[in-house]
């Protein structure tokens, strides 16, 4: 259903020639820094043909994650494919001095395993990458690569705490088990960015988070980019709900 009628971005006033609006190439109407604004496109560029996450996505994760180190914990990415979001967030880590933060990441490196009627890939997508290839493209001495099926390789990760999780492996089984594992280490204050919550080839990621989130405080924020994202809440919070 859509909401007939709803303007979703009130006309302006008109342009005004005694006003000059900074930074005017960057408005698509809106102000749109993913378009490469400042120090942005120094870490989007070296990684854009390693990602499948769009420009706007990956803009939402490096405002996120520069907010997030300075919560406790590492920060763990869920889906690495071919690197890309990964060598981003070696490189945001390093420029902001925080490489007493761990950067874990978890894929097969070999493609999905079986999936389920929930979703729409099969066992084997994503199977053209390798750990060596992906670990050649992130130097940095803080990350550490966790290769096999998730949940299999969170074993011996009871102790951990996360400031930020990237969870992007597409599959309802894999989404959960990747929720279900990070939720409880997750510090508050810190996040988790879902990336596939909107897109109509992965509804099992939209059901593993809304079946995940439906008896928590927290409420999953759904952005126009496709990208769900979860603020961890602290220890005191009453429990209202609207239904
Ligand atoms: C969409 S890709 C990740 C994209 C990546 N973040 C980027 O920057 O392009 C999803 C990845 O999740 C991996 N994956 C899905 N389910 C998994 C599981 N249970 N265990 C390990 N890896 C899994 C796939 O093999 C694939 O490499």
């Amino acid at each position: 259903m859509t909401l007939a009628g709803l303007a979703l971005h009130a006309p302006g006033p008109g342009p005004r020639k005694d006003t000059e609006v900074p930074d005017l190439a960057f408005y698509r109407p809106l102000f749109a820094p993913w378009l490469g604004y400042k120090d942005f496109k120094h870490f989007f560029m070296p990684v854009r043909h390693y990602t499948l996450v769009s420009p706007d996505r990956c803009y939402q994760l490096y405002s996120l994650l520069q907010q997030a180190v300075r919560v406790p914990g590492d920060v763990w990415e869920c889906g690495v494919y071919r690197g890309g979001t990964a060598m981003m967030f070696a490189a945001v880590l390093e420029k902001l001095a925080a490489t007493s933060k761990t950067l874990r990441l978890f894929d097969s490196f070999a493609g999905m395993p079986e999936t389920d009627e929930h979703d729409w890939h099969q066992a084997g997508d994503f199977h053209d990458t390798s750990l060596e290839s992906v670990s050649g493209r992130i130097p940095q001495k803080n990350v550490t690569f966790h290769a096999g099926f998730i949940p299999d390789t969170f074993a011996g990760l009871q102790d951990s705490r996360i400031c930020f999780a990237h969870i992007d492996v597409d599959l309802y089984r894999a989404v959960k088990d990747s929720t279900e594992f990070v939720y409880p280490r997750l510090s508050p204050g810190g996040f988790v960015v879902y990336d596939d919550y909107g897109f109509i080839t992965c509804p099992g990621a939209r059901r593993a988070v809304d079946e995940f989130y439906a008896d928590k405080p927290e409420v999953p924020l759904v952005l126009p980019t496709g990208q769900a994202i979860v603020f961890k809440l602290g220890e005191s919070h009453g429990t209202p709900s609207i239904g």
